[in-house]
C-alpha cells in the first residue's frame, strides 16, 4: 500500500518533491468502511502521475474493481503533458489492477462517461469519486456535479 511517496520510487515513478496526495491517507482510510462494493468502481478527475490512483487501486480495489482517470495532459501538446501521461501509464499497470486513462478535459469527458452509463444498462455508476482537477471553486463544483 502507498503511504509515503519516497518509499515507492523503486516500484512507481513519482516526483517525490511534489506530493499532492499522502496527507489524504488517514481521512480516506476512515471513509473506506462506507464502500460496500467488493469491486469498487472509482472515478478520479485529476490524476497527474497517479499517486492517489495507485493508492486507491492497491487499497480499495485490492480484491478487484477499476479506476477511471481523467487528466487533460495539455492534450499531449507539451513535453510536460506527455511526461505526466507517460508516468501515469507506467505507474498504473504496476498495481496489477484495472484502469482506464481518459486524456481529455474533465467536462467533455464527464459528459461522455454519462452517455456510456446510459448506454450500458448494466453499469452501476461509481463507488468513490475523487475531484482533484482544476481547484477553482466553480470548476470543482461543476466537476463534482457532473460526476
Ligand atoms: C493536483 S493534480 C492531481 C494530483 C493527483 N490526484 C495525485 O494525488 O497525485 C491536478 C491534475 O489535474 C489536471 N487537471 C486540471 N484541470 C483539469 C481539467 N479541467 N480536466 C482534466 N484534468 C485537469 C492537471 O493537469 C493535474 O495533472
Amino acid at each position: 500500500m502507498l503511504t509515503d511517496l519516497s518509499a515507492f520510487t523503486n516500484q512507481y515513478e513519482f516526483t517525490t518533491t511534489q506530493d499532492w496526495f499522502t496527507h489524504n491517507i488517514p481521512s480516506w482510510k476512515s471513509l473506506f468502511a462506507f464502500i460496500t462494493s467488493p469491486k469498487p468502481h472509482i472515478l478520479e478527475i485529476g490524476s497527474w502521475e497517479g499517486s492517489s490512483a495507485v493508492f486507491l487501486l492497491t487499497t480499495l480495489c485490492a480484491q478487484g474493481g477499476e479506476i477511471v482517470c481523467i487528466n487533460h495532459f495539455d492534450l499531449m501538446c507539451t513535453p510536460m503533458g506527455r511526461e505526466h501521461h507517460r508516468k501515469l501509464s507506467q505507474n498504473l499497470p504496476q498495481t496489477g489492477c484495472s484502469f482506464r486513462i481518459l486524456p481529455q478535459y474533465s467536462v467533455p469527458t464527464l459528459y461522455a462517461l454519462l452517455e456510456e452509463e446510459i448506454a450500458w444498462d448494466t453499469s452501476t455508476g461509481f463507488d468513490w469519486v475523487y475531484v482533484d482537477g482544476l481547484h477553482c471553486t466553480d470548476d470543482t463544483l461543476l466537476d463534482a456535479e457532473l460526476a
